[in-house]
């Protein structure tokens, strides 16, 4: 009993936290959203990230947008330790499965000038994931990419080009496996 009582504190205490320090002009939640222990959302030099209704954000999923847009649409799940970071602009649609481990980054460093490359910037290119898209473990999705509706990503894979709806890709760079239906 008293363990129970122990529990619902927590999660009351988690909820208010996420409402407090969370939800503010550069971060909103739609109703019905489910933010597990150890998550990470931050939003910074002008950045922006909104969730839809019902997206579910498992551990230790790291968010962030340092000036650049997010947006996760209606029942999309992120699986835990994966990481969405824009400096530019990711949309992800509704009802996609987002497996553990999962990279999605909307920039690059700059490379191969004078400068060292911690100090030569980040180019960038969005990212847009449509609705329905299964990505599988430990994927990186890279700038500039477009993922169609109902399309599957292969574990492992690295994604560099555009998907079309309804394909199955797999591997490094990632290949057409054959179609969805
Ligand atoms: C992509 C996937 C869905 C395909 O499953 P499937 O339709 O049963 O495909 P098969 O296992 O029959 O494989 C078909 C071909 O694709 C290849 N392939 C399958 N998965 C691959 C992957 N991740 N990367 C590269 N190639 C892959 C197979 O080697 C096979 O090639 P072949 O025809 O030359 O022998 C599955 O392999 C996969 O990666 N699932 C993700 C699992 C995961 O991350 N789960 C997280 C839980 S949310």
């Amino acid at each position: 009993m008293i363990q129970k009582i122990f529990t619902y504190i927590l999660i009351v205490l988690h909820k208010v936290r996420l409402l407090l320090f969370v939800q503010n002009k550069y971060i909103s939640f739609g109703s019905g959203c489910e933010i597990t222990s150890g998550v990470r959302v931050r939003a910074f030099d002008g950045g922006v990230i909104k969730f839809a209704e019902k997206v579910c954000i498992d551990r230790f999923a790291d968010i962030q947008s340092k000036s650049g847009e997010i947006f996760i649409g209606p029942c999309t799940f992120i699986g835990q330790f994966s990481i969405i970071c824009s400096h530019y602009k990711i949309s992800i649609g509704s009802d996609c499965l987002i497996a553990e481990h999962v990279t999605i980054r909307d920039q690059d460093h700059n490379f191969g000038t004078i400068k060292k490359t911690s100090l030569a910037g980040m180019r960038t290119s969005s990212i847009e994931i449509g609705n329905n898209v299964w990505i599988g473990a430990k994927v990186t999705v890279t700038k500039g990419v477009k993922i169609g509706n109902n399309s599957v990503i292969g574990a492992n894979s690295v994604v560099t080009k555009n998907v079309p709806a309804n394909t199955i890709v797999g591997g490094i760079p990632s290949r057409i496996l054959s179609e969805t239906k």
